[in-house]
């Protein structure tokens, strides 16, 4: 049976509690990259400038994310004027605009690629400095609850380029697998605002003090629990997943796991991160690939999750670090959490799809 015993809600190998570097001093991220940068595999303040391109990006989404409920900037892109005379703004578009305006500062960034442009987006050269990197991000995931407050966030993936730096960057750059990721990261517009990001060499998250506007660290060296107690899927498709997802799901349910599913990734992630889980996305009718994308919402949580001791396959199961893209928004199926979740599903689809139709 690949059903396991009833999982006790995990408790161990969650975040280690609010730990400063030494003694009880805050640590503020960029400090803490500054700190960490000889971990990092290429030139000093290459990785120091992107990431604070986009720490500095995130406080500024945090702000109207904020007040989104109190004017009058939700709504759609092309709705024209609010109330007080200004362009009204769809949030996620102007979380776009926002991180393509951060990445432009520290001149490290030669290209980006988000979900809201058809295309990657050229960055011109700050003076004659060479860029090494590319950007894909996600700039507001779950961005359908904003209208009902409830949390969303920023994903994002940095890859060195491959093209040569004296010339503007390829789609080469861009269709990387994800196992090439030099650094990856979410940002959650929650009940705090959080920043956790890896390089590779485990993760650390970083809450904003509102009052000091400093990202600090209160999530260092973050370990997902092996196992966890609830699964997350929008259960409404079920009749619409395949046969060994409904037998997992309903396995799930014999086994009394909870459901938790808040319908933004970022958020659903983040609590497994912290309590253990999983996450499924898998094939429907409607997207019969799967919904989410690859490069920018699969891949860099995926980094984040297995730095943290997770496990990411696709229903084909096949390491999702693995896949190599071939379009920029390509999408996938995703299953993503805890390893030894990941792992049981596994047993099931493989046990399901040996069985003659
Ligand atoms: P986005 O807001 O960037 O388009 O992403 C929404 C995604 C993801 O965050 C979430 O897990 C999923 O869509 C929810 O999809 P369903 O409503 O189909 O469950
Ligand atoms: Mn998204
Ligand atoms: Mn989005």
């Amino acid at each position: 049976m690949a059903a396991s015993a009833k999982k006790t809600p995990s408790q161990n190998g969650t975040t280690a509690p609010a730990s400063p570097i030494s003694g009880n001093r805050i640590v503020t991220l960029d400090e803490f990259i500054i700190r960490s940068e000889k971990d990092f595999d290429y030139a000093t303040g290459e990785l120091t400038g992107l990431l604070r391109d986009i720490g500095v990006a995130a406080k500024i989404v945090n702000r109207e994310v904020n007040k989104a409920g109190l004017v009058n900037i939700i709504g759609v892109a092309d709705s024209g004027e609010n109330q007080s005379g200004d362009m009204q703004q769809k949030l996620d578009v102007y979380a776009n605009e926002k991180l393509i305006e951060c990445l432009k500062n520290s001149g490290e960034c030669c290209a980006v690629a988000s979900e809201e442009n058809d295309d990657y987006i050229q960055i011109p050269p700050v003076g004659s400095k060479k860029s090494h990197y590319i950007v894909m991000f996600d700039p507001l995931d779950g961005s359908s609850n904003i209208d009902v407050n409830v949390s969303v966030g920023t994903i994002f993936a940095i890859y060195r380029r491959k093209s040569d730096p004296s010339g503007p960057a390829t789609k080469e750059d861009f269709l990387q697998a994800g196992v090439k990721q030099v650094a990856a990261g979410y940002v959650l517009y929650g009940t705090s605002t959080l920043l956790v990001y890896t390089t590779g060499r485990g993760v650390n998250g970083f809450t904003l003090d509102p009052s000091i506007g400093e990202f600090c660290l209160s999530h260092r060296n973050m370990r997902i629990p092996e196992n966890g107690s609830t699964y997350s899927v929008n259960q409404g498709y079920y009749s619409k997943f395949d046969l060994e997802m409904r037998r997992y799901i309903d396995n799930c349910s014999d086994q009394n796991y909870g459901l938790r599913y808040i319908g933004s990734m970022v958020s659903d992630i983040h609590r497994i991160l912290i309590q253990g889980g999983i996450f499924l996305y898998p094939s429907t009718r409607k997207y019969p690939k799967g919904k989410l994308r690859l490069l920018y919402e699969c891949n860099p949580l995926s980094m984040i999750v297995e730095q943290a001791g997770g496990k990411a396959m696709n229903t084909q199961l096949k390491r999702i670090l693995d896949v190599v893209p071939t379009e920029l928004h390509q999408r996938c199926t995703i299953a993503i959490g805890s390893p030894a979740m990941v792992d049981e599903l596994k047993a099931f689809i493989e046990r399901y799809s040996a069985l003659p139709l």
